[in-house]
């Protein structure tokens, strides 16, 4: 790929000739589908639609409304199975295709599933379930590593009817038990420990320790995988790999509705406990199958790696239902960048001949820190596509990514999206869209973005602004599990009419979206989203702990670091001892994720003298910007200031 520079001086990648032709959509097909999407959605997403197995087709396509009640219909009078669109409906061509390819921690253990396989696989996990007593509509959580009796476990639920609910197995007993909680679960479905980087992870353990606090819990399937001693509930708990042996390896799949859910997943918001994210089935299924298809430009026969984890919603659309919707073969890894060697990436590209690779700007970050070689030990010919996801990526990233990893052959697709829009919203088509290092691009079809100033005026042409979409799309979340209020309130409360996304965003004169990140009190982490509130809520459950206030600031491989002003109760000192004991407890209390980067005692924060925290100014302070601390005249005592600034000087 040759690079030109643009008018306003951004560095530009055409798309390659090659891929121009060969490509699934070059760049007349994009106008053209996307302008029908937007022209008709009705009729747009009635043929695609098609791209699903049914078992009664729909009549209705869209009926969605963003104002009051705010409800969001796809093909409400269609059903279906999402495990039949993923596994049943490829098997007269492809039962003996491989669906997931499965890379151990260690890099001695591999394994692959065909698509054959992975039916039995599933029905089996799925009778497991239905003896256990779960029915269509029952909340199961899964607390699990990234092997592949996951994916049975999730498809078991979708096949039968249940509602999934995976829990990131690094989220610490009290963040799982929390989620248990909020949706009701009667159902967990767990393994005896993780692995990754070579050390075990309790789960089976953490599990119980969540039980205690959940009465609801009925009952508990472990999957042996390391084969650890675990503690054990007689009555309540099950070993899946004696429970399987007494079932059949077919299970008839219950008949769905379109927007009965698929499955619950939970996320941090600015305020508040994590929300319970829902899906549906029909509209999330086919936006799934239809992004990955178009996003990576899947070609038959292709070894495709997203390397998220199943616990974010990446892993849900871009490991299991968008590329097993698709027919296509997904690897899942279950261990990290970095181990047992920083080349490990690298390795398992080579050793799989891996076409597409889809990874986080925070990984790209931490290997790009490595230097090339690591990567040049390795022949990564068999690349085609590069993607990334779940923050921003610096220009440097991007052009390491494209010159060491894509040896300047390879288009990288920034995808922007969320938890809460399914699957990729603003991307660019490997074929069809010149790229730009930063930039997400355009809207994948049907998605109309907007940019709109603090006053909710749209912004026309070239400009910044929050990032809204102002109609709905088929993969769109339907509400907040328990909580349609708060959806409401969350997204289509700040600018009404349309969805709210929470980022900043520009668009500059080619029509193209930069995600500048996000405007509310959430802050990205290595790419996983965590509420700020969460933080301090953790904080100040301390007993030694008055009061706290978390921001986010700039760190070189995270993206965002975690940076805690915390004020002790009266009459105590704070210590470099509390300080890491406040670490630990946060890190014990959420998960390894949200452990602090800074502790930074101070004996108040700055308020207004209504008592309102001025985040603002807490920001610029742990971005070590005092040049603009704006106006500090509302402050109930403007010194907080001075003395905060001090005490991040001498940090
Ligand atoms: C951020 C992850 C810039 C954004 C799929 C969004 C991005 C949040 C990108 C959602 C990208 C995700 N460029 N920012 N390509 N992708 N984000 O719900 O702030 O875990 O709102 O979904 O990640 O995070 P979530």
């Amino acid at each position: 790929m040759t690079q030109e520079k643009t008018e306003q001086d951004q560095t530009r990648f055409p798309v390659p000739q090659t891929l121009a032709q060969s490509a699934r959509c070059n760049a007349d097909d994009y106008q053209r589908l996307y302008r029908a999407s937007i022209d008709d959605p009705d009729g747009f997403w009635r043929e695609q639609g098609q791209r699903l197995q049914w078992e009664t087709p729909y009549t209705q396509v869209k009926n969605t409304c963003f104002d009051g009640d705010v409800s969001i219909k796809w093909f409400e009078d269609g059903t279906l199975n999402a495990s039949v669109n993923c596994i049943d409906r490829h098997l007269p061509e492809k039962a003996n295709d491989i669906a997931l390819i499965w890379e151990g921690d260690n890099p001695a253990y591999h394994h692959a599933i065909t698509y054959g396989q992975l039916h039995d696989h599933v029905c089996r996990f799925a009778n497991v379930l239905k003896n256990m007593g779960v029915k269509k509509g029952d909340r199961v959580t899964i607390y699990m590593p990234m092997i592949p009796e996951t994916a049975y476990a999730m498809l078991a639920c979708a096949r039968i009817g249940a509602v999934h609910s995976v829990v990131f197995a690094g989220f610490s007993a009290e963040a799982l038990a929390n989620r248990i909680k909020d949706c009701d679960s009667q159902w967990a479905i767990t393994a005896d420990e993780g692995v990754r980087a070579g050390k075990s992870i309790p789960l089976k353990n953490n599990l119980d320790e969540a039980a205690r606090s959940c009465p609801g819990l009925k009952a508990v399937l472990a999957v042996r995988h390391t084969g650890a001693t675990v503690s054990w509930v007689d009555g309540r708990d099950y070993w899946y790999h004696e429970a399987a042996l007494k079932v059949d390896s077919r299970c008839e799949p219950v008949v769905m509705n379109a927007e009965d859910p698929l499955f619950i997943l939970y996320t941090s918001g600015s305020t508040g406990k994590p929300k319970g994210v829902l899906h549906t089935t029909g509209g999330y299924l086919l936006w799934a199958s239809i992004t990955h298809d178009y996003v990576f430009d899947y070609q038959p026969g292709e070894i495709y790696w997203c390397a998220a984890d199943v616990g974010w919603v990446t892993g849900h659309s871009y490991i299991i239902y968008g590329p097993l919707a698709n027919g296509a073969t997904s690897l899942m890894f279950e261990g990290v960048p970095t181990w047992p060697d920083v080349d490990r990436f690298w390795q398992i590209i080579n050793k799989h001949k891996v076409n597409i690779f889809y990874t986080a700007p925070t990984a790209l970050r931490a290997l790009m820190r490595e230097g090339d070689a690591p990567v040049e030990r390795h022949d990564l010919s068999s690349l085609r596509i590069l993607g990334s996801v779940g923050e921003p990526i610096n220009p440097e990233a991007w052009l390491w990514y494209h010159r060491v990893v894509g040896k300047g052959r390879c288009p990288i697709v920034d995808t922007w999206w969320q938890t809460e829009t399914g699957g990729m919203m603003i991307t660019p088509l490997p074929g069809a869209t010149d790229l730009k290092p930063g930039s997400a691009t355009r809207p994948f079809f049907g998605v109309k973005p907007a940019l709109v100033d603090a006053e909710g005026q749209i912004i026309e042409g070239a400009g910044a602004g929050n990032l809204v979409i102002t109609d709905s799309w088929p993969g769109q979340a339907r509400t907040l599990y328990g909580d349609h209020e708060r959806f409401i309130q969350t997204y289509f409360s700040a600018y009404p009419g349309t969805y709210f996304t929470g980022d900043g965003c520009k668009r500059d004169a080619d029509g193209y979206y930069w995600i500048t990140g996000r405007v509310d009190d959430v802050i990205n982490v290595s790419g996983h989203r965590m509420g700020t509130a969460e933080v301090e809520s953790a904080l100040v459950a301390h007993h030694l702990v008055a009061e706290a206030a978390v921001v986010g600031f700039p760190h070189d491989v995270k993206g965002q670091g975690i940076y805690c002003y915390v004020t002790l109760n009266a009459g105590l000192e704070p210590t470099e001892d509390l300080a890491r004991e406040l670490r630990q407890w946060v890190r014990k209390d959420i998960g390894p994720i949200a452990t602090p980067d800074h502790i930074h005692f101070t004996p108040s924060l700055p308020k207004t003298r209504s008592g309102k925290i001025m985040r603002r100014i807490l920001r610029k302070i742990a971005e070590n910007d005092f040049s603009n601390l704006g106006d500090t005249s509302t402050l109930a005592d403007p010194s907080v200031v001075d003395s905060l600034i001090e005490g991040r000087q001498i940090r």
